[in-house]
């Protein structure tokens, strides 16, 4: 199998493709699997300023899975994340803010998520990416014990909350029709590597009390994005970053939310719920 030339991008987390580019993206029929395992040992896989147009994304896209449908969009499978009033799913947006897995809410939670850089922010607007393999192997021997049978109440509210603290009846009865989830906090995947699952849906420990939960939440949350934890990726236009969605957490960094910032995102489902 031909390899590619690659460079890690911290200690942690994140690995950048150096050659490959658009035309190799959709011709190199090795470029998937090479994805599949970069993924699996990185968690990010970065190719800068590939320029990959939307058709080449989506079909590069395919190729590692079945893609999510946006019927929002007129692209079926790229969701744009932008503040644009005409952006119909921009109100969410701001819940990107907090460290989070996509789709936790969801029956099955997204596989890997590909985002080009289309429009970028002046100043800030990176995504940052923290691995939750490593936030597992980080515990104690006696936490690993501990946490192993807790499971946690994922719930829209919490996450909405966050960035609409006061929010209108309406609101809060909107985000109450989503139904909540409830996972392990210990994710022990089909591969036999361990995760854990935290972020800004995880509302309460099933079964406990509610404050003494929230603080383990974030004190696990905390100790797993500290800054030598975590990769924080400045984008160019053009850049193309994957992630493994299964075992990180992610965020994006604050920016002027009145100028235009685009990113375009295709999903790959998920076939392995969390167990
Ligand atoms: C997402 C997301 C972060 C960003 O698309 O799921 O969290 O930086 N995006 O836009
Ligand atoms: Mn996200």
């Amino acid at each position: 199998m031909p390899a590619v030339a690659t460079r890690e991008l911290s200690e942690k987390v994140g690995v950048e493709v150096l050659d490959v580019d658009a035309e190799r993206l959709t011709a190199d029929p090795d470029l998937p699997h090479i994805c599949h395992d970069l993924l699996e040992r990185y968690g990010v896989v970065l190719f800068r300023e590939l320029h990959a147009t939307e058709a080449a994304q989506v079909e590069f896209g395919a190729k590692l899975g079945e893609l999510a449908v946006f019927p929002q969009f007129p692209n079926k499978h790229v969701m744009e994340i932008s503040f644009d009033p005409a952006n119909p799913l921009a109100p969410y947006f701001p819940s990107n803010d907090y460290w989070h897995i996509d789709g936790c809410l969801d029956r099955m939670i997204a596989k890997t998520s590909v985002m080009s850089a289309r429009v970028i922010a002046a100043r800030g607007g990176e995504t940052a990416f923290a691995s939750t393999y490593v936030a597992y192997d980080e515990l104690s021997e006696r936490e690993k014990k501990e946490l192993a049978d807790i499971r946690v109440v994922h719930k829209m509210a919490r996450v909405q909350r966050l960035s609409h603290p006061n929010p209108t009846p309406e609101q809060i009865a909107e985000w109450e029709r989503r139904p909540a989830r409830v996972h392990p906090l210990v994710w022990q995947h089909e591969s036999g590597r361990r995760s854990l699952v935290f972020g800004a849906t995880a509302a309460y420990i099933d079964g406990s009390d509610p404050a003494n939960g929230r603080q383990l939440l974030d004190d696990l949350e905390h100790r797993a994005t500290t800054p030598d934890r975590v990769y924080t990726h400045t984008w160019s236009v053009g850049d193309m970053v994957l992630w493994d969605n299964t075992g990180l957490v992610h965020r994006a960094c604050e920016f002027d939310r009145s100028e235009p910032r685009r990113m375009a995102r295709s999903t790959v489902l998920g076939s392995e719920p969390i167990a």
